[in-house]
């Protein structure tokens, strides 16, 4: 296998001055994944051990690549002095016979171009290899123009040479080198007379000057797209979006409005289902099969079993939706909550740190918190579950099965509702209703018959 003669740098040290905030562009997400973690997978995927040059906030950088659990090294860059200066600082870790070398700001990269690359590389026997890819946009700015001369081939940067920018052929920023190629020639590395960096780009001119060989593997531009500016991320995160709404549609999900609808990548969705406009599905939410989720709901972290319906504008976080279910419309359910097969959330209901089992029903305008709620219970319309103490403890209330609660409750717990038990409307409940009982918690109506004719003989006196 040519990949385990290979080692990786990825070079994420560079300031992402073009972005002008404050942050490293490689933290950055598109699709719900920062930009770093690209590349880092697709190498990743090739089973191919990889260090990473850091330094301007190295810690950001870290953070994000130990929360994704990835095995990756770190050679930092101090004072970083150009791309061809990052593989400078990183000698001590070379080992294998080829090296490959990527810009950490390029999301759109694909572990298969990177297998190709490696395969030519290693089948032709050059000394440095390395992708492009074919742009005429004469506005397309900062990438290096690669050119062919006397059989010679070269990389100038636009910002340096004045090349034309309409010369089509791009560097695209992925090399693999000869380790033995590297060791001779990086030495002979000249900073550039306009910025004073000292460019990877110049190891290609330097392999051609020397008459060696030297290969290049062509790429769609789509995949080998650069991320300078917040501009060219969100073209970025365009195609890569599309890409995702993409293979759910060849996979049999229908999209009412694609270009609205947002997945981020991890996400999946069954096939059957119907995703309408605006839909976010966040932070590796599984839809199942037959589902409908209604238009601008947003899903985040979160299960949803087979045919279920959300109706327009809930936000699901956290939780499990079983089979069935009906949600929404404008539910609000979070917490880690479980809703059980055939129950009904319905508007303006939120549910939060609690579980719902079989065919239950909350309609309307409720706040459930805390609770505990068994199967084939109705939750009255307008109940509120009182949860937050004065001590602001917080208190369960545990409804079991077959409950009828009416509407306009306040449940005040720590409280237990028996099976079968009834509320009356408009009660509030601080004490434990046994089952089968009916509790009643609410102040007796007085009738004052008459009072309407005497305020109205009282108002007449009043007057001069
Ligand atoms: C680079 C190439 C250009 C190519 C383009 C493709 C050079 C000189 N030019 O330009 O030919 O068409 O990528 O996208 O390489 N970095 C470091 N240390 C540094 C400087 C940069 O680690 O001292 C890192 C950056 O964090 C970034 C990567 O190297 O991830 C590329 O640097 P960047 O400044 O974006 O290079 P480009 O101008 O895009
Ligand atoms: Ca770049």
């Amino acid at each position: 296998m040519s990949q385990s003669a290979c080692q990786a740098l990825v070079l994420a040290a560079g300031k992402s001055s073009r972005f002008k905030t404050d942050k490293t562009k490689l933290s950055y997400s598109l699709c719900g994944q920062s930009m770093i973690l690209y590349p880092l997978r697709a190498l990743q995927e090739l089973d191919i051990h990889t260090t990473l040059i850091v330094g301007y906030q190295q810690d950001v950088i870290k953070g994000i690549i130990d929360k994704a659990h990835l095995d990756v090294q770190y050679v930092e860059q101090k004072d970083p002095r150009g791309t061809g200066h990052a593989i400078m600082t990183s000698q001590q870790v070379w080992q294998k016979e080829h090296i490959i070398v990527m810009n950490g700001d390029m999301p759109l990269v694909t572990s298969s171009l990177l297998a190709q690359l490696i395969r030519e590389h290693t089948t032709s026997n050059a000394v440095a290899s390395f992708v492009i890819s074919h742009n005429s946009d004469s506005t397309l700015t900062g990438y290096g123009r690669v050119i062919e001369r006397d059989g010679q081939i070269s990389i100038v940067e636009t910002r340096d040479s004045g090349v034309e920018s309409v010369d089509c052929c791009i560097n695209a920023g992925i090399y693999i080198f000869k380790q033995s190629f590297l060791r001779e020639y990086l030495a002979h590395l000249k900073p550039s007379p306009v910025t004073q960096e000292l460019y990877i780009t110049d190891l290609i001119n330097l392999a051609g000057q020397a008459g060696l060989k030297v290969r290049t593997v062509t790429a769609p531009f789509d995949e080998i797209r650069g991320v300078n500016t917040f501009r060219q991320l969100w073209t970025a995160e365009h195609i890569k979006r599309s890409e995702i709404i993409g293979t759910l549609m060849d996979s049999g999900v229908q999209f009412h409005a694609p270009q609205s609808t947002t997945i981020e990548l991890g996400c999946t969705v069954g096939a059957g289902s119907r995703i309408e406009a605006g839909v976010e599905l966040k932070a590796a939410s599984r839809i199942g099969k037959e589902c409908t989720i209604g238009a601008g709901s947003m899903i985040t972290n979160s299960t949803l079993a087979d045919g279920v319906h959300v109706l327009p504008y809930s936000v699901i976080t956290d939780s499990t939706i079983e089979s069935s279910t009906q949600i929404g419309p404008f539910a609000h359910i979070r917490g880690n909550s479980t809703v059980g097969t055939e129950s009904t959330v319905g508007n303006f209901v939120e549910l939060c740190r609690s579980s719902i089992a079989r065919k239950s029903k909350a309609k309307h305008l409720s706040y459930i918190g805390d609770a505990h709620i068994g199967s084939e219970v109705n939750i009255g319309a307008g109940t509120i579950f009182c949860n937050y103490s004065a001590q602001k403890e917080k208190h369960a209330t545990i409804i079991k099965d077959h409950v009828f609660i009416g509407s306009n409750n306040s449940l005040v717990a720590p409280l237990t509702i028996g099976a079968h038990a009834l509320t009356a409307a408009g009660s509030t409940i601080t004490e434990d209703v046994p089952e089968d009982a009916l509790a009643i918690g609410r102040a007796r109506q007085v009738n004052k018959l008459g009072y309407a004719l005497i305020k109205k003989a009282q108002e007449k006196e009043i007057q001069p």
